[in-house]
């Protein structure tokens, strides 16, 4: 389908302003363009709702009035003043990512997407919205408000979940972003999802872009979006160490001849019914022949073609680097070298977590 079925964007940009001009939420985040203001706000609505957030953004900036405020305090602070809001990896972002706005862009937040991304917790509509409301960029975003009134707008009949859906959307929602006035259009689709093409029962008689609305030309805006198809593929729990000594960090090959033959990746072993990832990270240990106190760090997960696995990752440090057993195929290789290695896709994504964790050395 291309972009030509929907509405013309300058018509689209022209009703959703004028409505929001009139009948807009007054919330604290839309009198600024402070980005680190505007940061804050998005990183607390990511997963919570507008009501909640407030008071917690006006005690945030009452205690940490600009991100260098925020980067030299203790991440224990943060988790204090975060407590109640609930998804606490985002306070550990939040240090994070105050951190290294500090260190890498002498404390002023970048405007382009790309660099925005790169912050811990900032994902592409993330860093969109950050870019169209504190800088005026033409950036699209695509929360789970803006899937819904795509799906609508366009009246899209398939499956909302899978990937070609997602390019699908972006390429809308990139097709209808004004050139100018995207902080106000930002704000507008946010409010249109939150206000009107809500989940159930949208308010059809309310909106301000209701005869551009293909669902609703063909009755279907109570229909859409779609269930997402769940696909039933098993999934395997593993427990996987990082195991690290004087910069040197314990990697063991697959064996060539299985599923992912060759590849590399930390050790570790499927959680037995009725076990726990922690029983099943001592015996990796015993495995490989060393000893180690771990701390369980968090969990990645990755999609492979027929089923899903689930990794807890844990890491550990040793004083005296030991040779790992003979037949556990263990090396130990310099830690700056593991973007080299051909580790596989949810070990690749241990590496990411724990780096996330890495920027906050005092808060584990
Ligand atoms: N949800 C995410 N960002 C938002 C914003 N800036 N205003 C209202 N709700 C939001």
């Amino acid at each position: 389908m291309s972009e030509e079925v929907g509405p013309e964007p300058a018509v689209f940009k022209e009703k959703l302003l004028d409505w929001y001009r009139k009948q807009g939420r007054d919330l604290p985040w839309r009198n600024t363009r402070d980005p680190y203001r505007i940061w804050l706000s998005e990183i607390m609505l990511q997963q919570t709702g507008v009501a909640t957030v407030i008071p917690y953004y006006q005690r945030f900036l009452d205690h940490f009035p600009t991100v260098s405020d925020l980067a030299a305090a203790p991440v224990d602070a943060i988790i204090r003043l975060w407590a109640g809001l609930g998804y606490y990896s985002r306070a550990r972002n939040l240090h994070a990512t105050a951190r290294q706005v500090v260190a890498c862009h002498h404390g002023a937040f970048p405007s382009e997407v790309a660099e925005l991304a790169s912050l811990p917790g900032v994902g592409r509509s993330t860093a969109g919205a950050i870019a169209a409301l504190a800088f005026e960029k033409r950036e699209p975003i695509l929360d789970g408000n803006v899937r819904r009134i795509l799906s609508r707008l366009y009246a899209y009949e398939q499956d909302p979940g899978t990937s070609s859906a997602m390019r699908q959307f972006w390429r809308w929602a990139d097709w209808l972003t004004p050139e100018t006035d995207t902080h106000d259009y930002t704000q507008a689709i946010m409010d249109l999802g939150a206000t009107v093409c809500v989940p159930r029962k949208p308010l059809c008689g309310q909106c301000p872009v209701n005869t551009l609305c293909l669902a609703r030309e063909k009755g279907l805006e109570q229909d859409l979006p779609r269930k997402r198809v769940k696909k039933t593929v098993p999934v395997v729990l593993k427990a996987a160490v990082y195991l690290s000594s004087d910069g040197q960090v314990l990697i063991r090959r697959r064996p060539l001849d299985g599923f992912l033959g060759g590849l590399m990746e930390f050790p570790d072993r499927a959680v037995e019914d009725g076990t726990t990832p922690e029983q099943a990270a001592s015996e990796v240990l015993s495995e490989m022949g060393v000893t180690a106190a771990l701390t369980r760090v968090g969990r990645v997960r990755h999609a492979y073609s027929h089923f899903r696995l689930e990794l807890v990752a844990f890491c550990g440090h040793l004083s005296t680097r030991p040779s790992p057993a003979k037949d556990a195929a263990g090396v130990w290789i310099d830690e700056n070298t593991l973007s080299d290695q051909p580790l596989h896709g949810a070990h690749k994504k241990m590496v990411s977590l724990l780096q996330k964790d890495c920027n906050n050395e005092d808060e584990e």
